[in-house]
């Protein structure tokens, strides 16, 4: 057998160590989701040359979910500019679930684009005369960042619409408040079928990459935003991706991070890496149970916190650790 480099052994290492680790849940708002093989497991890194390193089931095909909200707030960014944004959505953590009502009192703005609430909004901000041509644009964007064409999962979407009855009583409430000038059920057409858009833990890895690369895909060499906007994005990521447990992320792994509910990860660093990850088993906060316990490792064997001094060693992961 030939031997790994370093990094394709280290992310078959964390896949041994933890591909048995099974006390979490599949998410079963919908049906379709609950379907999902809950032994699956793959990561992915993703260099700044565009070098692709992968383990485990890294090209199993998921929906996106909630990661797709990057990529509509990337858009809004910059269709709007940052001080036009942040007069409709904010950018503080909201230490609630995903589906909480975090509005600000007088305003009905929502706390940030990462929480379902803010991401209906930032839908909204996207320009476009339709709601195809605004759901195009974020298909496009998710595509050039992923470096291919992105498919929809037609009967996860279905069942979205479907089911939506918490995000449409969001919209209605922001609507009445006067922070979603939109129309409801368009702005959830959109915001919904991006939730439903197919990727893998490969394709996650290339588009974490393209946000740690200022924009720029590292594998086709395609700017897709400006850096300004890609590092709004991460700054955003970094203190609300993953929902209440953004803060523990933070001091545990310490890069910018979002999670969807279909079991997908990504994170960044700047200038050094992208990483994608997918499990479907969640646990208590709704992410990935796996891929938070493979960063937290990964994070360690690399020490790529991101307030780390330079050269400081972080201290071993203890495994298991129940939540
Ligand atoms: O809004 C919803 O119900 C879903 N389509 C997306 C939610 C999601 O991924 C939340 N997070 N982890």
């Amino acid at each position: 057998m030939t031997e790994l480099d370093p990094v394709a052994a280290t992310l078959h290492d964390v896949h041994q160590q933890l591909a048995a680790l099974d006390d979490g849940e599949l998410a079963n708002y919908i049906p379709p989701l609950l379907l999902a093989d809950p032994s699956r497991f793959g990561l992915a890194v993703c260099s700044p040359d565009g070098r692709l390193w992968s383990a485990g089931d890294h090209a199993e095909p998921f929906t996106i979910q909630s990661i797709s909200k990057v990529f509509a707030f990337a858009l809004a960014l910059a269709d709007r500019g940052l001080d036009a944004v942040l007069e409709r959505v904010g950018c503080e953590p909201s230490g609630e679930s995903f589906n909480a009502i975090s509005l600000e009192a007088e305003t009905g703005r929502p706390d940030n684009p990462m929480i379902n609430a803010g991401a209906i909004v930032t839908c909204s901000l996207v320009a476009g005369d339709s709601a195809e041509e605004r759901f195009g644009r974020i298909l496009s964007l998710m595509g050039a960042c992923a470096g291919r064409e992105l498919t929809v999962d037609e009967g996860v979407f279905a069942a979205e619409l479907e089911t939506a009855d918490m995000n449409r009583a969001l919209g209605y409430l922001m609507r009445s408040a006067g922070s979603l000038t939109a129309d409801v059920d368009e702005t959830l057409w959109v915001y919904l079928r991006q939730c439903a858009v197919l990727v893998t833990a490969d394709d996650l890895a290339v588009m974490a990459a393209t946000l740690a690369g200022g924009g720029v895909n590292p594998v086709t060499g395609v700017r897709t935003m400006s850096s300004e906007v890609a590092r709004h994005v991460l700054t955003v990521m970094a203190t609300c991706g993953m929902y209440d447990y953004s803060g523990e992320w933070m001091l545990r792994v310490g890069s910018p991070a979002k999670s969807g509910v279909a079991g997908g990860v990504i994170t960044a660093s700047p200038a050094t890496f992208g990483l994608g990850l997918y499990s479907p088993l969640l646990d208590a906060q709704g992410n990935s149970l796996r891929s938070v316990r493979a960063c937290e490792l990964l994070a360690e064997r690399f020490s790529w916190h991101a307030l780390a001094v330079p050269g400081e060693t972080l201290p071993p992961v203890q495994l298991p650790r129940g939540r």
